[in-house]
C-alpha cells in the first residue's frame, strides 16, 4: 500500500498539462501533502498486519440470555496498552490519554476480577489474551462452578436438597467468564511470536517512557467480530423460522449447537429394529466436548481426553475378551457430544430412546457406567460416585455394582463415596431423570473437579482402563478369568500423542477413510462442538473406536462401500505406507465395525421448543468474519483534517467538472492526443 503510494506522489512531480481539471486537482493534492510532513508519514506507514493465528469470543444464546462478545459492525479500534501486572491496568481505566483502548491482556491475568473491571470501563473497546503458556498453576476454568446446572436430574421434586449444588460446589475454580456478555470483542492470541510482533509495536510507539505522554502516530489494534444474533434463542429461532415460512432465500442468523454422538455395541445388534426387552444392555458412557470461551478451541480439553481415552482403552480390552459373544448382556460404549452446553448429547440419546427411536431402549439398560474427570496424574484413587436418591430403592443393584468394580482391583484403588453426596454434573443424570436406572460415575475426585496438566500417564490410565473393562466383563455376566483382561499402556500412548499432540501421526493416517485425510493436522484437534456436522474430534474418536473393536476383513473397495447394513458398519481405510513401494502409496482395508454416529442436537429443536426448561437451547450466532489485525493510526486531529481536505477536494472537483461541462465546446475543440489516451 505504502509503495503505491509513494509511486502516485513521485508521479505527480512530472505531472503535464493535460487540462485545467487535472491541473487544479493536482495542485490541490500538493497542497495537501505539503500540509505537514509527519502527516504524510502517517499516511505512509498506515499498513495492516493481520493477525493470523487468533482464535475469537463469539456470541452464544439459551433459551433466556445471550453470552459472549462481539464487535461493533465494522470493527472495533482501540491504542494498545499491554497488561502483564496487576498495576498496568491503571493506565487503560483512568490515566491513559488516547482511549478507547484495546488491552494486550497476559494470560495469567485473564481471570474474572480483571474482566470485571475492564468490562465496567468506557474506554476499553476490546481485549486480547496472550495464551498462558504454562497454563496457570491454580488451573482455569470459564465455566461456572455449578456445571448444567437446572438441567441435571436433581430439582425441586427430585433430591431436593441436592438441587443448584445445594451441598456441593464441582467446580470451585469455575470463574463463569463464559457465562458473560460482553459488549466488547475479546481474542485470543495463539501465537506467542504474534504476541511478540504486537507487544514490539507497542514499546516502540505507545510505551510511556518515563511516565511522559506517548505522541502519535500510535499503534492501534482492530478487532472484527461483529454477531448478527441477538438476545436469546427464542427470538433468534423465532424470526430464522418467520424468514424461512415467508423468503425464499431466509436469512438465517443463529443456528443450533449440534453434532454427533459416538456409539458402538459389544456384540453386533440390529440397528433397524427395536432390540428385544428380555435383553439387556450395560451401557458405558464419556464425553468427547468441553468448554472453552473461544470458538473453536478448547484449551482445558486434557481431562476430557483423558476420560474418554481411558474409555477407548477400555474399549480396546474387553473385545480381545475369548468369549465375548457368549457374554449374556451386551455392552454399548458411547461417546456424548455437546455436553458442555446442558448436556446436549445425552439428552438426546435418552430422548430417543423413550420415544423408540434408536434401537436400544431404557429398558434395555441393564445399569449405566460413566467415566467422568479422570484427570492426568499419577492418583491411583478412583471414587465412585452414585445417586443417593435412587440408591435408596435400587441399593441391592447398585452395591453389587460397587463390589464387582471393586474386587477387580490393579493397582488401581476404588473407592465409595458416602451415599449422602449427589452424583457431579454428569451424562447419567439424563438418563436417571427419565428412568431409575442404577449406575455409578467413576471419578479420580471425591469432592471436586480437578485441573490438571498432561504427565507422563498412559500407564496410570491404561490401569483405570483395565480396572473399567474387567468390571463390565463381569457385569455382563462372564465367567471366564477377568484379571486376564488388561488394557494396552501402548495403546494409550499413542492415543495421548493423537488426541493431544499431532492428529496427523501414522497410526491416525492409517486408520481414517482417505476423504478426511484433511483433517489430520500437526496440532490436537479442538475439542469444541460446531453447528450440524460431525467435528474432527468426533471423526477421530469413531475411527480409533472402530480401529480398536472393529476387525479388518478382505472385502474389495467395491464389496466395502456397499456393505453397510444392520449388524455392522464397513469403512474403506487408508491403511498403513507400503513400505515395498518407493512412492507414498497406501496399503488400503477394509473394517468392520459396530461403531456408528447418532444426532447430537437438543430435542429442545426437535419439538420446537425454544424456551425449553428442560432440554439445552444453546445456539450460536452467525457472523460474516472474524479477524483481527494492527496498524498505526494518527491523530484525531490529523484524520479531521484529511478528512476535510477530502471534502474538499471533492467539491472542487464537483465545481470544477461543472465548469467543463459546461465550456467543453471552448476547451475540446481539437483531437485528443495518444499521451491522454494512454493515461
Ligand atoms: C441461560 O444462561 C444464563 C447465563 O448462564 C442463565 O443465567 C440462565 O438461567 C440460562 N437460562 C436457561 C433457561 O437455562
Ligand atoms: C517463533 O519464532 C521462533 C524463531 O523465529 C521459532 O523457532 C518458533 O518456532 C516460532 N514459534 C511459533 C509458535 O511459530
Ligand atoms: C500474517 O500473515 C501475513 C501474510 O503471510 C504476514 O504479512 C503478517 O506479518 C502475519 N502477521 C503476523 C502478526 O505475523
Ligand atoms: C528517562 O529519564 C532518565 C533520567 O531522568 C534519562 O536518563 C533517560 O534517557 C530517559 N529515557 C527516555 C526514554 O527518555
Ligand atoms: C433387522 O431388522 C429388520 C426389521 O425387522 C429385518 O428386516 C432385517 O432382516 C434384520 N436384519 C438382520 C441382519 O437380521
Ligand atoms: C477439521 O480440520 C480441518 C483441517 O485442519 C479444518 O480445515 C476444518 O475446519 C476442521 N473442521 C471442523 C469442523 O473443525
Ligand atoms: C501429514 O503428514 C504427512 C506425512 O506423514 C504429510 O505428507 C502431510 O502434508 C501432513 N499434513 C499436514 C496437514 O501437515
Ligand atoms: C488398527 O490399526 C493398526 C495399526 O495401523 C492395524 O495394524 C490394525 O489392522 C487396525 N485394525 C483394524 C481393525 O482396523
Ligand atoms: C474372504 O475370506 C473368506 C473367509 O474368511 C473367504 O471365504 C472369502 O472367499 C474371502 N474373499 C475374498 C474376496 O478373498
Ligand atoms: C514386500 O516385498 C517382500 C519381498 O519382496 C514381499 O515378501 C512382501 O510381501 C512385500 N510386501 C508387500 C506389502 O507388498
Amino acid at each position: 500500500m505504502a509503495a503505491i503510494e509513494e509511486e502516485e506522489m513521485g508521479s505527480s512531480c512530472s505531472w503535464r498539462i493535460r487540462g485545467v481539471t487535472e491541473l487544479l486537482l493536482r495542485g490541490l493534492l500538493l497542497c495537501a501533502l505539503a500540509a505537514g510532513s509527519g502527516w504524510c508519514n502517517s499516511v505512509e506507514r498506515k499498513i495492516y498486519i493481520p493477525l493470523n493465528r487468533t482464535a475469537t469470543c463469539v456470541r452464544l444464546m439459551n433459551a433466556t440470555h445471550q453470552i459472549g462478545c462481539q464487535s461493533s459492525m465494522n470493527g472495533d479500534t482501540g491504542v494498545i496498552h499491554v497488561v502483564e501486572k496487576q498495576e498496568d491496568v491503571q493506565w487503560v481505566l483512568s490515566d491513559g490519554p488516547h482511549p478507547p483502548y484495546i488491552v494486550l491482556l497476559d494470560g495469567e491475568l485473564f481471570t474474572r476480577g480483571m474482566m470485571d473491571q475492564l468490562k465496567e470501563s468506557p474506554r476499553i473497546s476490546g481485549v486480547a489474551v496472550a495464551i498462558a503458556k504454562p497454563r496457570p498453576v491454580k488451573g482455569f476454568s470459564p465455566g461456572s462452578r455449578c456445571p448444567n446446572d437446572g438441567f441435571g436430574v436433581y430439582n425441586s421434586t427430585y433430591g431436593p436438597q441436592y438441587a443448584h449444588c445445594n451441598n456441593m460446589e464441582w467446580n470451585p475454580l469455575g470463574n463463569g467468564l463464559f457465562y458473560e456478555d460482553f459488549s466488547f470483542p475479546i481474542f485470543l492470541l495463539q501465537d506467542e511470536n504474534e504476541t511478540e510482533v504486537i507487544k514490539q509495536c507497542y514499546q516502540t510507539y505507545n510505551f510511556p517512557h518515563n511516565g511522559s505522554v506517548p505522541q502519535y502516530p500510535l499503534c492501534a489494534m482492530q478487532l472484527f467480530s461483529h454477531m448478527h444474533a441477538v438476545t436469546s434463542t427464542v427470538t433468534c429461532m423465532r424470526r430464522t423460522s418467520l424468514q424461512s415460512t415467508f423468503s425464499i432465500n431466509p436469512e438465517v442468523i443463529c443456528d443450533p449447537l449440534s453434532d454427533y454422538n459416538v456409539w458402538s455395541t459389544l456384540k453386533p445388534i440390529n440397528v433397524s429394529t427395536n432390540l428385544n426387552s428380555t435383553e439387556k444392555v450395560i451401557m458405558v458412557a464419556t464425553r468427547i466436548d468441553s468448554h472453552s470461551m473461544f470458538w473453536n478451541v478448547a484449551p482445558g480439553a486434557e481431562s476430557a481426553v483423558a476420560s474418554f481415552v481411558t474409555h477407548l482403552a477400555a474399549a480396546e480390552a474387553i473385545h480381545k475378551a475369548p468369549d465375548i459373544q457368549t457374554l449374556p448382556k451386551n455392552i454399548m460404549f458411547t461417546f456424548f457430544q455437546g455436553e458442555s452446553f446442558d448436556y446436549i448429547g445425552s439428552s438426546r440419546m435418552a430422548y430417543d430412546m423413550q420415544k423408540n427411536k434408536f434401537p436400544i431402549r431404557l429398558e434395555n439398560i441393564d445399569c449405566f457406567l460413566e467415566l467422568g474427570q479422570i484427570a492426568l496424574t499419577n492418583s491411583s484413587v478412583l471414587w465412585m460416585h452414585t445417586d443417593p436418591v435412587s440408591q435408596k430403592s435400587l441399593s441391592v443393584e447398585v452395591t453389587n455394582l460397587f463390589s464387582r468394580c471393586s474386587t477387580s482391583g490393579t493397582g488401581v484403588e476404588v473407592q465409595e463415596i458416602g451415599s449422602t453426596q449427589a452424583l457431579p454434573p454428569s451424562s447419567f443424570q439424563r438418563f436417571l431423570k427419565l428412568k431409575e436406572i442404577p449406575g455409578v460415575v467413576l471419578a479420580d475426585h471425591k469432592t471436586s473437579f480437578q485441573n490438571n496438566y498432561v504427565t507422563e500417564t498412559a500407564e496410570s490410565l491404561a490401569e483405570v482402563a483395565t480396572v473399567v473393562a474387567r468390571a463390565l466383563y463381569q457385569l455382563a455376566g462372564g465367567s471366564g478369568n477377568a484379571s486376564a483382561i488388561q488394557a494396552d499402556p501402548r495403546t494409550v500412548t499413542r492415543m495421548l500423542y493423537g488426541f493431544l499432540v499431532r492428529t496427523n501421526n501414522s497410526w491416525f493416517q492409517s486408520i481414517i477413510k482417505p476423504d478426511l485425510k484433511g483433517i489430520l493436522e500437526n496440532e490436537p484437534p479442538p475439542y469444541y462442538i460446531a453447528v450440524s456436522k460431525p467435528v474432527n474430534a468426533t471423526y477421530l474418536v469413531h475411527y480409533v473406536l472402530a480401529n480398536l473393536t472393529g476387525a479388518v476383513t478382505n472385502l474389495t473397495k467395491e464389496q466395502c462401500l456397499n456393505s453397510d447394513g444392520d449388524l455392522y458398519e464397513y469403512a474403506w481405510v487408508q491403511g498403513p505406507q507400503d513400505p515395498n513401494s518407493t512412492t507414498s502409496s497406501r496399503l488400503p482395508f477394509c473394517v468392520r465395525s459396530t461403531v456408528r454416529l447418532t444426532s447430537a442436537s437438543s430435542p429442545a429443536f426437535e419439538l420446537q421448543d425454544w424456551g425449553s426448561t428442560q432440554y439445552s437451547t444453546w445456539t450460536e450466532s452467525r457472523w460474516k468474519e472474524l479477524h483481527a489485525r494492527i496498524f498505526l493510526v494518527a491523530s484525531r486531529q490529523l484524520e479531521i483534517i484529511t478528512l476535510v481536505v477530502g471534502i474538499v477536494i471533492l467539491i472542487i472537483s464537483f465545481v470544477a467538472t461543472y465548469f467543463i461541462n459546461a465550456k467543453a465546446d471552448v476547451l475540446f475543440t481539437t483531437p485528443r492526443d495518444s499521451g491522454a489516451v494512454a493515461y
